[in-house]
C-alpha cells in the first residue's frame, strides 16, 4: 500500500522516479518539449472549443505496485504541462477512474484536463446506466465530466435522453459514443445519423484504415468531433511497434517533423482532417515525451499521407 504522504508532492514523486531511470522504466527528465512552441489544436465542431491533438488513453491505469502508480502519475502530471489535455477512461477499465480521480486530487490538475469517460446500459437498463454515471462522478472526484460516451454503443438509444439531460444541466459538457471494432461501424453510422452527438470515438491507424471509408467523412458532415483509439494497434504484442522494430524510419518522415515511429503513426492519424484528438495509451513518461512531439510542428498533407500508406502496405505489412 502507498501512503498518502508518499504520493503527495511533485518533488517527492519526481525524486522517486529517479530511482527508476537505471531500470529503463523512465528516461532522465527531459523538458525539451516545453521549448517546442504551441501545440496543434483542433476545434470541437459543436462549440468551437479548441483541444490539443494528443491525449491519453488509460485502459491500463490500474497499478498494482508503487512503481506502476508513480510512473502513471508522472504521465498525468506532465501531460498538461507538455501541452496535452484529453484523458479517456471508462468504468470498464478496472481501477482507471479511481486512479485518475485520486491522482488529479493529489496533483490539483483536474481543470487542466478534458476528462472523457463512458457508460453502458447493462441489460438495457437506464437505471443501471444512471448508477454507473453517478459512480463515475464519485470515482473521478469531479462535479463535471467533459465528455460522456456510450461505450461500444451498448445501450445508445436508451441512454441518449439521459445523456442529453445531464448535458442540459451542465454536469456533462459533451456527449458521444465509442467503438473499436469494424463490425460495429454500421451501428455507429446509424447512431451518428440518429443522435445529436458531439463526439464519436473510433479505432483508426496506419494499419487499420477502415474508419476513413465512411465514419470519418460522416463525422465531418455531421460536425461531430472525433477521438481516435488504438492508434498503435493496441497493447498486444502484435501492435504497430512490433512491425517496425527492425526498421529505420524513412528519411522523408523528416518532411513533416516525425522523429520516431510513434510520431509517424500519430501524425498519420491526426493528419486526417476529421480527427480532433488521438488518445494513445501511455503509462510511461518516455512514451508521453515521444508521443506529445507528434502534436507539434508540421503534419503530413494528403500526398504525404498516401505515401505513408504505400510505404506501410509495400514495405512493412507484407514482411
Ligand atoms: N471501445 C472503446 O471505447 C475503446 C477501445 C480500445 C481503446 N480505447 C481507448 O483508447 C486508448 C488507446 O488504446 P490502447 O491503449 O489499448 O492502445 P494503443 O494506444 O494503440 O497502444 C498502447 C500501447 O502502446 C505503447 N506505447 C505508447 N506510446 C509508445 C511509444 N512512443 N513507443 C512505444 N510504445 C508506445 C503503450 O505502452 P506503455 O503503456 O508502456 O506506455 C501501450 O502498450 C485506451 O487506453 C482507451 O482509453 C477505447
Amino acid at each position: 500500500m502507498i501512503t498518502r504522504r508518499e504520493c503527495l508532492g511533485s518533488t517527492a514523486a519526481i525524486a522517486a522516479t529517479a530511482a527508476l531511470v537505471p531500470l529503463g522504466i523512465l528516461p532522465r527528465p527531459v523538458d525539451a518539449q516545453e521549448a517546442r512552441g504551441t501545440p496543434i489544436l483542433r476545434s470541437i465542431p459543436a462549440s468551437g472549443e479548441a483541444l490539443p491533438v494528443i491525449g491519453l488513453g488509460t485502459n491500463n491505469y490500474s497499478p498494482t505496485s508503487f512503481e506502476e502508480r508513480i510512473t502513471r502519475r508522472v504521465v498525468l502530471e506532465r501531460l498538461p504541462q507538455l501541452g496535452g489535455k484529453v484523458v479517456d477512461t471508462a468504468p470498464a477499465y478496472r481501477d482507471s477512474e479511481v486512479t485518475l480521480g485520486a491522482m488529479m486530487a493529489e496533483l490539483g490538475n483536474r481543470e487542466r484536463l478534458f476528462l472523457a469517460t463512458k457508460v453502458t446500459a447493462p441489460g438495457g437498463s437506464v437505471d443501471a446506466g444512471r448508477a454507473m454515471i453517478e459512480e463515475s462522478f464519485r470515482r473521478l472526484q469531479t462535479a463535471r465530466i467533459d465528455l460522456l460516451q456510450v461505450h461500444n454503443l451498448d445501450g445508445v438509444d436508451v441512454l441518449m435522453p439521459e445523456l442529453q439531460s445531464l448535458k442540459r444541466v451542465g454536469r456533462v459538457r459533451y456527449i458521444g459514443v465509442t467503438t473499436s471494432r469494424a463490425e460495429q461501424y454500421p451501428a455507429l453510422l446509424a447512431a451518428m445519423r440518429r443522435h445529436p452527438l458531439d463526439f464519436v470515438q473510433v479505432d483508426y491507424s496506419l494499419a487499420n484504415r477502415g474508419a476513413a471509408a465512411q465514419v470519418l467523412p460522416l463525422a465531418r458532415q455531421r460536425r461531430q468531433a472525433v477521438l481516435v483509439n488504438l492508434p498503435f494497434g493496441g497493447r498486444r504484442d502484435a501492435n504497430l511497434f512490433a512491425r517496425v522494430r527492425e526498421r529505420a524510419l524513412p528519411d522523408w518522415a523528416a518532411q513533416f517533423g516525425a522523429d520516431s515511429w510513434a510520431q509517424f503513426f500519430l501524425k498519420y492519424v491526426i493528419g486526417h482532417p476529421a480527427v480532433t484528438a488521438v488518445i494513445p495509451g501511455m503509462t510511461r513518461l518516455v512514451n508521453l515525451q515521444d508521443n506529445i512531439g507528434a502534436g507539434f510542428g508540421a503534419l503530413p498533407d494528403e500526398a504525404q499521407r498516401r505515401r505513408m500508406e504505400e510505404h506501410w502496405d509495400r514495405e512493412v505489412a507484407p514482411a
